[in-house]
C-alpha cells in the first residue's frame, strides 16, 4: 500500500467538499482506460495534436533546430505514439539531436521503445524512468542545449496553482536559449468539450470509476461503483471541465487501511479531475508568469488545440522572480 495515496484519498474524503486527486487514475487498467479514451471519436485532443504534429512538424522542427544541436526531453512520454510525427520531422531536417522521453512507468518506457525505435534505426533514444519532478531538479541548466516537450494539454490537469508551480519547475531545468513545445486545448463550444468527457462507450466514466477500484483493491475499501455516477461540468467562461462521481444514494464506505469509515449524502459529489481549457489571454498570463517568452504557436485546423514554443530568456528569468516576490 502506498502511503502517499492513502494519505491522499484520506484528506480528500474527509474534505468538505469531497476530492480524490486524478494521479492516481493510471494503474494498469486506468492506462488501458486512458488509451481507450484517446481512441474514442468524442476525444477530439489527441487527433487535433496529431493533426499539429503531422501536418506542420517540419515548421515545428525548424523553430526548434534553429539553435543548433540539443535534447528533446518529453515529460510524461506515454507509449510516444504521438510524438512519431514529430521524431520524423526533426530528422528530416538535421541528426544531431537525442529523445529522452521521461516517464514513471518503465513498462511505457518499453512500450515507446518498441513502438518507435523499429521503424526509426537512426533514433538515438535515451529513456528517463522517473518522476517529473525528480527528473526536473536532477537537470543542471546549460548543461545542453534543453527543448522540453510537454504535449496532450497534460498541464491542464494540475489546477490553477499547480501548473504555475509545475512551469516554473520545467523553466528551473533551463538556461536561456532552451525552449519548451506545450501542447494546450482551447476553448470551445460547451457540446464539444461536454462530450469529450462523456463518451458514449463510457470509458470516461470507467477511468473515473477505476480510482474507485484501485482504493478498494489497494486500501481494502468497499465503494459500490453502481452506486456513483459519472458527470462531468464545463464552465465556458472559466474553461474549467471538472468530472464528478455523484453518490446515488446515502451510504458509507469502509476503507480498512485507514481504519475509517466515509459517509456520502445522497446527491453528494466528488471532484475527480479538472481538464482546463485556455485562451489567449490565459496562455500569454501563464507563460509569463512560469517565466518565458511567447514563441510560434501552431493550431489545428479546426482551431480547437495548440502546440506552442515557448523561449527561456534572460528577461523572462527575471520577469519569474518578480512574480516570485
Ligand atoms: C491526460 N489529460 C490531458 C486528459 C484530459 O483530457 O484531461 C485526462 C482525461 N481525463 C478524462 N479524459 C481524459
Amino acid at each position: 500500500m502506498s502511503t502517499e495515496f492513502a494519505q491522499s484519498v484520506a484528506e480528500g474524503l474527509s474534505a468538505d467538499e469531497k476530492w480524490l486527486s486524478s494521479r492516481y487514475f493510471y494503474d494498469a487498467r486506468g492506462d488501458e482506460l486512458f488509451q481507450a479514451i484517446m481512441a474514442s471519436p468524442e476525444y477530439y485532443l489527441t487527433d487535433c495534436e496529431f493533426e499539429i504534429l503531422r501536418e506542420q512538424g517540419d515548421a515545428i522542427a525548424a523553430v526548434l533546430l534553429e539553435a543548433g544541436p540539443c535534447e528533446f526531453i518529453e515529460l510524461g512520454s506515454g507509449d510516444g505514439q504521438k510524438v512519431g510525427h514529430l521524431l520524423d520531422a526533426l530528422h528530416r531536417r538535421a541528426d544531431d539531436w537525442v529523445y529522452r522521453p521521461v516517464d514513471i512507468s518503465a513498462n511505457s518506457l518499453e512500450l515507446l521503445a518498441a513502438n518507435l525505435s523499429p521503424s526509426r534505426p537512426w533514433l538515438r533514444l535515451d529513456p528517463i524512468a522517473g518522476d517529473y519532478h525528480e527528473v526536473l531538479e536532477g537537470f543542471t541548466p546549460g548543461e545542453a542545449r534543453r527543448v522540453f516537450l510537454f504535449l496532450g494539454s497534460n498541464l491542464g490537469n494540475f489546477g490553477e496553482h499547480g501548473s504555475i508551480d509545475f512551469l516554473r519547475e520545467v523553466r528551473a531545468a533551463m538556461a536561456p536559449g532552451d525552449a519548451l513545445l506545450i501542447g494546450l486545448d482551447l476553448k470551445k463550444a460547451p457540446e464539444i468539450v461536454l462530450a469529450a468527457y462523456n463518451d458514449a462507450a463510457g470509458h470516461t466514466r470507467d477511468f473515473n470509476l477505476n480510482l474507485l477500484a484501485r482504493i478498494n483493491r489497494e486500501l481494502g475499501a468497499d465503494f459500490d461503483l453502481g452506486q456513483f455516477e459519472h458527470r462531468p461540468e464545463y464552465n465556458p467562461e472559466t474553461g474549467a471541465a471538472r468530472s464528478f462521481l455523484v453518490s446515488r444514494q446515502q451510504q458509507s464506505v469502509n476503507i480498512a487501511a485507514l481504519g475509517q469509515t466515509f459517509v456520502f449524502a445522497a446527491g453528494e459529489r466528488i471532484f475527480m479531475e479538472v481538464s482546463q481549457k485556455y485562451d489567449a489571454a490565459m496562455i500569454k498570463a501563464l507563460c509569463a508568469q512560469s517565466g518565458f517568452q511567447p514563441g510560434a504557436a501552431f493550431y489545428d485546423r479546426k482551431g480547437w488545440f495548440t502546440d506552442q514554443v515557448w523561449l527561456a530568456s534572460e528577461l523572462a528569468a527575471d520577469a519569474a522572480e518578480k512574480t516570485e516576490t
